[in-house]
This record gives structure tokens, sequence and C-alpha cells, in this order.
């Protein structure tokens, strides 16, 4: 190849590696911002369930969440694009595979990062249409206050309300939209065993993709080495180990201990 095209190409493929990097940090930090929200969902009786439920409502209705969202959902596409690009060019400029797979300095992680991405992608697919695509344009159950009453969005027990088309009546005047529960949606899904050991067994993968990912993430940027480099490398594996295990925690309490939530 021509020097010059040689060139471009290594360029182009840093700007990946960059964008990767900065793309993979920015969903570490929605990983915390969403472990931070569904541990609501611990949260036992109605309390809990109106606050899981009033955060969902404030997650999808504010403008800057919204804005932030399609950022989010403009990262995971970069990040796989991306990571499916980066893979066909390693392979294509190796065309001789590696006489001894375990290469040194190398971790399992590092090593399977395709695959390990690939399992995350297949749980997001499933996750989304799970919740999110039901939340959003699917039909869902609506919330019911103890006393028997529809609750508005604003999180209002209404008496005497009837439901129409998402909105709350009373007397032929409009209260406003009524407040969907996205918790049942949840806590149904939980009550499934292989919904249950789907979530467990995916969180998984994500540990190892997030224990290679993290720090990878900053040595690409460059702001991995003097102290930071042990900083880094402790704050990884911590990270790895608790979003994961924080995720699997949910499901495992809504399967096993539904009483404790009630
Ligand atoms: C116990 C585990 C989890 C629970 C209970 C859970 C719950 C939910 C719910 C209820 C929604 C829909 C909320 C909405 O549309 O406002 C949602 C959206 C989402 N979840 Fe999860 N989630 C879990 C784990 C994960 C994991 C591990 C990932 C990533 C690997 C993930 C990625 C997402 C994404 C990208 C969205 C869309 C967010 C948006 O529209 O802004 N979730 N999740």
């Amino acid at each position: 190849m021509e020097l010059r095209a040689q060139h471009g190409l290594l360029k182009s493929l840093v700007a990946k590696k960059i964008l990767m990097a900065l793309t993979g940090l920015f969903l570490c930090l929605f990983l915390v911002v969403h472990l931070s929200g569904n541990l609501q969902l611990l949260i036992p009786g109605y309390s809990g369930r109106l606050q899981f439920n009033s955060y969902a409502v404030f997650m999808t209705h504010f403008p800057l969440i919204k804005i932030i969202s399609y950022v989010l959902y403009l990262s995971i596409i970069i990040h796989v694009l991306d990571a499916l690009v980066l893979t066909i060019r390693n392979r294509r400029a190796r065309t001789v595979d590696y006489a001894v797979k375990s290469g040194y300095g190398s971790t399992f992680a590092s090593r399977n990062m395709g695959i390990l991405g690939s399992l995350i992608l297949i749980f997001l697919v499933l996750h989304l249409a799970n919740f999110w695509y039901k939340y959003k344009f699917g039909e869902m159950p609506y919330m019911v206050s103890p006393e028997g009453h529809y609750v508005s969005q604003k999180g209002e027990a209404i008496p005497g309300a009837v439901l129409k088309e998402g909105h709350l009546w009373v007397d032929g005047v409009d209260k406003g939209p009524a407040m969907k529960d996205l918790y049942e949606v949840v806590r149904l899904a939980f009550g499934q065993s292989w919904i249950v050991a789907i979530y467990v067994l995916s969180m998984i993968p994500l540990g190892y993709h997030l224990a290679h990912g993290f720090q990878s993430g900053f040595q690409t940027l460059g702001l991995r080495f003097g102290k930071a480099f042990s900083v880094i490398r402790v704050a990884g594996w911590l990270f790895a180990i608790i979003i994961p295990l924080g995720f699997a925690i949910i499901p495992l309490v809504f399967y096993f201990f539904p009483e404790k939530l009630n």
C-alpha cells in the first residue's frame, strides 16, 4: 500500500479507537446512573413503586434527559459499529493466525472483547424489547393506589377517576395523563426464572467487558500514566465487579425474596 494511504488508514483507525474510548466511558457513566435509578426498585411497598414510576416519568419527559438519551442511543450505535470495523481491520491485518492464542500481557477479557460485547448486545436487544419498547410504545398497566384509585403522572391518587386512552377523567373533566406502572412490568418479568437467569448470567460478560474496557478507554485517551495508572487499574476492577453485581441483585431479590418488597 502507498505510504500516504497507509498513513490515512492509520489516522482513521486511531480516530475510531478514540471514539470507542469516549463512547465506552460515556456508557460506563450511563451504567452508574441506570443502576442508581434501578436500585429504587428495591424500596419496599407502595412508596417504592411510586418512586420508581415517578423516576421513569422524569427520565422520559425532562427535556435535558431526553437529549442525553439520544446521545446514549448514538453512543451505543457508534461503539458497536466501530468495534465491528476495528475487529475486521485487525483480522485482515493479521493474515497469519497467532501460534499461541494467549499472548503475553493479554487477559481473557482483552482477547475476547468482541465476543463479550456481542453477548452484551444480545442482552441489550432483549432488555430494550422487554422494558424500554413496552414503556414507550407497547401496552402498559397503569398504577393504582392501595385504596384502589388511579394515580396521575404527578403521583396523586385521584378518587373516582376513570381511565380513557391513557388519561384520567372525573365527571367529564380531563385530569391529565395516568401513571404507567413500569414497576409492575419489571416485577412480572423478574417473577419468571428464565428471565432472571438471562439477567444474572449476562452480567458475567458485562463484568469481563468492563474489566478490560474501563482501563483500556483511559489508556487510549492517554490518561493512564504515572500515579493514575494504579488508581485507574483498581477503579476498573472495582467498577467491573460492583456494577454487574448491583444489576444482578435486583432480579434475584424479586425472584427469591418477593415478600421483602411488599
Ligand atoms: C436489573 C437490571 C436492569 C433493570 C431492572 C433495568 C431496567 C430498565 C428499564 C425499566 C428501562 C426502561 C426505562 C425507560 O424507558 O425509561 C431500561 C432502559 C434501558 N436499559 Fe436497563 N435495566 C437493567 C440493566 C441494564 C443493563 C445491564 C444495561 C446495559 C448493559 C441496560 C441498558 C439500558 C438502556 C440502554 C436503556 C434505554 C435507556 C433510555 O431510553 O434512556 N440496562 N432499563
